[in-house]
């Protein structure tokens, strides 16, 4: 069987650059395209922290800008938790300027799914802007989609207010588009998220695997996604988790949607796994993660990147 081809769509971000790398050097996955969209840094950023991951991976995969804001939304970013340029703490190379297209990102993405033989897959890793336009703009790329595989949302409580996640609470009319788009979605969460750590016993064993171990290990200081004592969040890492190993989740086939109207719960996902709404199940949200698994098979995955 050839490799299955993924389309990222991303906001560099620390944890999203441990997933691209994860992504990029896997035997697996075909990177087709990047997209990159606001979020945890302004959309020049985001885009130009790509494209020093790809100068510092010595790959050349194409990269299109998206959206530089929500719907309608205002950005809120992260760089609380990223730092400043969103990927703080290591000294990237000058980024691959060549490899941006001029193309947007909906029109880039429009295109290689068009073009695809074979059904692509999206893996979002960022609010999902980009993807809620690309399908009001060209529905028909639906049918070449074979699943969107997405970090964000939870089951549980939120990171970026009580209930809502960062990628959703961003730009939730754009999450609520794209949870009602009749597409396969499979949801890794807060919930797994919060238990994709990166144990302090695990943070000396990167620096013995090569340069993107090491360039790891200089982000994570700075990253404040958790802390090197009490374990640091793949958050972005639990996507292509779930399409390299799915057998270290555990995944409940349920409806969800995204709340637009709460006064306080604006941009949480409602995982509906009692079946109040009388929905039909539209997502395979993942509930929990093998937390040692994750672990051993996290250092094995950043050990392939060389
Ligand atoms: C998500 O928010 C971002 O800060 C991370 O990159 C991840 O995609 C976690 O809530
Ligand atoms: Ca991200």
């Amino acid at each position: 069987m050839g490799k299955r081809p993924i389309i990222i769509d991303t906001d560099p971000g620390i944890d999203d650059a441990l997933a691209i790398a994860i992504a990029l050097f896997s035997e697996e996955l075909e990177v087709k395209l990047i997209t990159t969209v606001a979020g945890n840094v302004s959309l020049d950023k985001v885009t130009n922290n790509a494209l020093r991951l790809l100068a510092f991976f010595g790959k050349d995969v194409p990269v299109a800008a998206g959206a530089a804001q929500p719907l309608i939304c205002e950005l809120v970013d992260a760089s609380n938790v990223h730092g400043a340029s969103g990927m703080e703490g290591f000294d990237f190379p000058e980024p691959k300027k060549e490899l941006l297209l001029k193309e947007n990102a909906v029109n880039a993405m429009y295109r290689v799914i068009m073009e695809s033989e074979e059904p692509i897959t999206l893996m979002p890793i960022a609010p999902l802007t980009n993807i809620a336009l690309l399908f009001a703009v060209y529905p028909q790329v639906k049918e070449k989609i074979r699943e969107i595989v997405l970090m964000g949302g939870s089951a549980s409580r939120g990171n970026k207010g009580v209930m809502s996640e960062f990628n959703i609470a961003t730009d939730p009319e754009a999450a609520k588009m794209v949870f009602l788009s009749g597409v396969p979605i499979v949801m890794a969460g807060l919930d797994v998220g919060w238990k994709a750590l990166v144990m302090p016993e695990d943070t000396e064993k990167l620096l013995g695997l090569g340069e993107v171990g090491k360039m790891a290990h200089c982000l994570f200081k700075k990253y404040r996604g958790g802390t090197f004592k009490t374990g640091l969040k793949m958050y972005d890492s639990c996507a292509v988790a779930y399409l390299l190993c799915p057998e270290l989740f555990t995944v409940e086939e349920t409806y969800v949607d995204v709340e637009l109207a709460g006064t306080m719960t604006a941009g949480c996902t409602l995982v509906d796994l009692k079946g109040y709404l009388k929905k039909e199940p539209n997502a395979k949200v993942c509930m929990d993660i093998d937390q040692e698994k994750f672990r051993t098979w996290f250092l094995e995955a950043l050990g392939k990147c060389r």
